[in-house]
């Protein structure tokens, strides 16, 4: 277990404003951020990071929307991490996102649905390496 894990806060909630109120609850939740920054993702870039969905029916409308503004992307620290966080940010369907997440305070849909967080200690380190170098991770 690598007790990391990485986060996006996506367009819908960039747009909203949210982002702060997001990265408070991540802060009340006792992640520590060891890195962090704001970028807009290209549709080549968005295509890429969800590259495991292609053949899905949603994959097209998700690189829309993932490309469509600016993004905070995250490596958050905390022990068991990935499942802490899943926890944190609830269900994909904000419609099914217990009380007390992130989803359900912030998403609107089950596709902009605010937050991005890692399925697994795989993917997370490689959704990590996707936006940050070594020497951007501390
Ligand atoms: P995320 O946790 O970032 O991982 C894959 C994303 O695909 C998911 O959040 C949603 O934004 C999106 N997604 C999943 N299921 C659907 C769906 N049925 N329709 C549209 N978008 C979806």
């Amino acid at each position: 277990m690598t007790n990391r894990t990485f986060t996006m806060i996506k367009p819908d909630a960039t747009e909203k404003g949210s982002t702060g109120g997001i990265l408070e609850m991540i802060n009340a939740a006792g992640f520590r951020i060891v890195a962090m920054k704001m970028t807009h993702l290209s549709k080549e870039k968005a295509g890429q990071f969800y590259e495991v969905h292609k053949e899905r029916p949603f994959y097209g409308e998700l690189v829309e929307f993932m490309s469509r503004g600016p993004i905070t992307a995250a490596i958050l620290e905390k022990e068991n991490a990935v499942e802490e966080f899943r926890n944190l940010i609830g269900a994909t369907n904000p419609a099914n996102a217990a009380e007390g997440t992130i989803r359900k305070k912030y998403a609107s849909s089950i596709g902009e649905n605010a937050v991005h967080g890692s399925d697994s200690d795989e993917n997370a380190a490689i959704e990590g390496a996707f936006f940050f170098s070594k020497l951007e991770q501390f």
